[in-house]
């Protein structure tokens, strides 16, 4: 099978396009698609690096021949290939670091003339980000390969093995497509070692093995920084009210099934989530990827704005590759306007690296053609830029207020079920109306917290959970309505117009409460949540 960006290379450099830009991390994949491609268009593959000059690849004994080791310098490399004749493919690995350099003006003009003297032959630049100098952008084609498929990461375990010498009992072939699958999202050289580690502790690579590769995936995955993956248990029934976002989630799941994109459906873009806190929206997001039964992905974004200079780049580009590689999932942006908030203040990055890589994330969005659920949460609108509100980014934006009566009483039933479990809960008694009743404004952060704290109290008296420990807490919480009643009814005027109810449920209006001014904390008043 031809890979599309295989057939995508062997195009351009059958067609002699003069410059194309390879983005990858894995120079071992670059160099086996680079060298298909010199096959067979019948070119002869070099490569430059700054470290070894200029080496020939021996397409026959499969191995590098030094050509000239003394052209270390990059604009030196740039004139040989300028004035060489043979047919040929020059791949140049990381030019990008000198875009910035000394050297900047000496690489552009050749890379210029490059592009625009048609020699018929190809230079390939490959870097981990895509990084040109403006200049040049409308003269390079760019080429973007995916993290490994199964069938390349089948091909890793293939080559582990019979590098490892493992006998075929210890790694049967046809349990290789479970472990390979286990394995997307890493790149060849991670799975490489991966597997290499497994065999070498357990000395055998089979089905059995596949938590292990999990595990290692998954803090390889960690490690990178931006990315956690989340095994979340939450599902809808646990969560109270928001029958408006439930039904709308459900409706969608069929975007994932198995025969939607045949029936001409494109998988569903994403949700954001904007509304006041502890109502749920992060529960939400977790939900779904448990109702769907796809693997949850939470991403840092603020993380990747405080990456050091030039690595934020790679990180965004990580992140979303590994989301589309183990897709179809669901990647969960939580407080989303914080993430791009540290953008805009970042001291550690330059506003026009913040620009690229917010801008790399909105177009992604809008064209990602894997199927790849954004779940974006935020609380504070203010912080939001508008093109991410733009239609094409998210399939809908819904507002998660605060709950209503019928919301109320499903949230005290939910958790009170949870923690008394069924038989605690019916002998309690408990009435839902006068809960419901006594906790008008209140979050659902608010009311599990109440319940815990009234736990705590009957624990401590030696009884029961009663209905008056749980007022005794209720009255003993401040909600946080009543500190930010003016923000929330702006955030709902302004939801109102602008985003799908999550529920239908009228929610009670909200009263400033006078008494909060005098008691404010210096911080709280600057918090433009408080006294707009
Ligand atoms: N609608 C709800 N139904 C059941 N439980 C809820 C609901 N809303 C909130 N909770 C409880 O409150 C906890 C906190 O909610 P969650 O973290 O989802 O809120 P959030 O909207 O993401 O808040 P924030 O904006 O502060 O991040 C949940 O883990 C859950 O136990
Ligand atoms: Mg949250």
């Amino acid at each position: 099978m031809t890979r599309q960006y295989q057939e995508d290379l062997n195009l351009k450099v059958e067609a002699g396009t003069p410059v194309v830009q390879i983005i990858s991390y894995e120079w071992r994949r670059v160099h086996g698609i680079a060298a298909k491609a010199a096959a067979e268009n019948k070119r002869d593959l070099f490569l430059w690096n700054n470290s070894e000059g200029i080496k020939k690849w021996d397409r026959i004994d499969r191995k590098w021949l030094s050509e000239n080791d003394q052209l270390r310098d990059p604009v030196e490399a740039l004139d040989w290939y300028l004035t060489a004749k043979a047919d040929m493919i020059l791949w140049m690995e990381d030019l990008h670091l000198y875009f910035d350099s000394q050297q900047r003006n000496e690489i552009i003009g050749r890379l210029r003339r490059c592009s625009r003297v048609a020699q018929g032959y190809t230079l390939l630049l490959s870097q981990p980000i895509h990084r040109l100098p403006p200049e040049l952008e409308k003269e390079v084609f760019i080429l973007e390969i995916p993290l490994p498929d199964r069938d390349i990461l089948k091909t890793v375990i293939k080559h582990v093995v019979s590098q490892l010498q493992l006998e075929r009992r210890s790694s049967p072939e046809e349990e290789w497509s479970a472990i390979a699958e286990a394995a997307l999202g890493l790149t060849e050289l991670e799975a490489d070692h991966t597997f290499r580690e497994i065999i070498i502790e357990k000395k055998r690579l089979t089905a059995k093995e596949i938590p292990l590769v999990v595990e290692t995936k998954e803090q390889i995955i960690k490690k990178s920084g931006t990315l956690e993956y989340f095994h979340p248990r939450e599902a809808f029934r646990d969560i109270g009210g928001l029958e408006n976002l439930k039904a709308w989630l459900k409706s969608r799941k069929a975007g994932f099934e198995e025969g939607a994109l045949e029936f001409g459906m494109t998988s569903p873009k994403g949700v954001l989530l904007l509304g006041v806190q502890g109502c749920g929206k992060s529960m939400v997001a977790k939900a779904i990827a448990c109702e769907w039964n796809l693997p949850l992905l939470k991403f840092d974004l603020g993380k990747v704005f405080q990456s050091l200079l030039g690595e934020s780049e790679a990180n965004i580009r990580r992140a979303l590759d590994v989301a589309e590689a183990i897709s179809p999932s669901v990647l969960w942006i939580d407080e989303i306007e914080k993430g791009l908030s540290g953008a805009r203040s970042s001291d550690s990055l330059d506003a026009g690296v913040s620009a690229r890589v917010f801008a790399t994330m909105l177009t992604w969005m809008q064209e990602k053609r894997k199927p790849v659920f954004v779940v974006a949460t935020a609380n504070n609108i203010e912080q939001l830029p508008p093109e991410l509100l733009r239609k094409g980014r998210f399939d809908e934006i819904f507002f998660v207020d605060l709950p209503g009566d019928s919301g109320r009483k499903d949230i005290w039933k939910i958790h009170l079920v949870k923690r008394l479990k069924d038989d605690r809960f019916k002998k309690g008694n408990f009435d839902l109306n006068i809960l419901s009743k006594e906790t008008v404004g209140y979050s659902g952060a608010e009311i599990e917290e109440a319940i815990n704290e009234a736990l705590y109290h009957a624990y401590n008296d030696g009884t029961e959970l009663k209905a008056s420990h749980l007022m005794e807490s209720v009255k003993a919480t401040y909600p946080l309505s009543k500190v930010m009643a003016s923000n929330i009814m702006k955030l709902r005027e302004w939801a109102k117009v602008r985003t799908r109810l999550a529920s239908d449920e009228r929610t009670e209006d909200l009263k400033p409460d006078d008494k909060m001014k005098s008691i404010q904390l210096k911080h709280e008043a600057d918090n433009p949540f408080i006294n707009q």
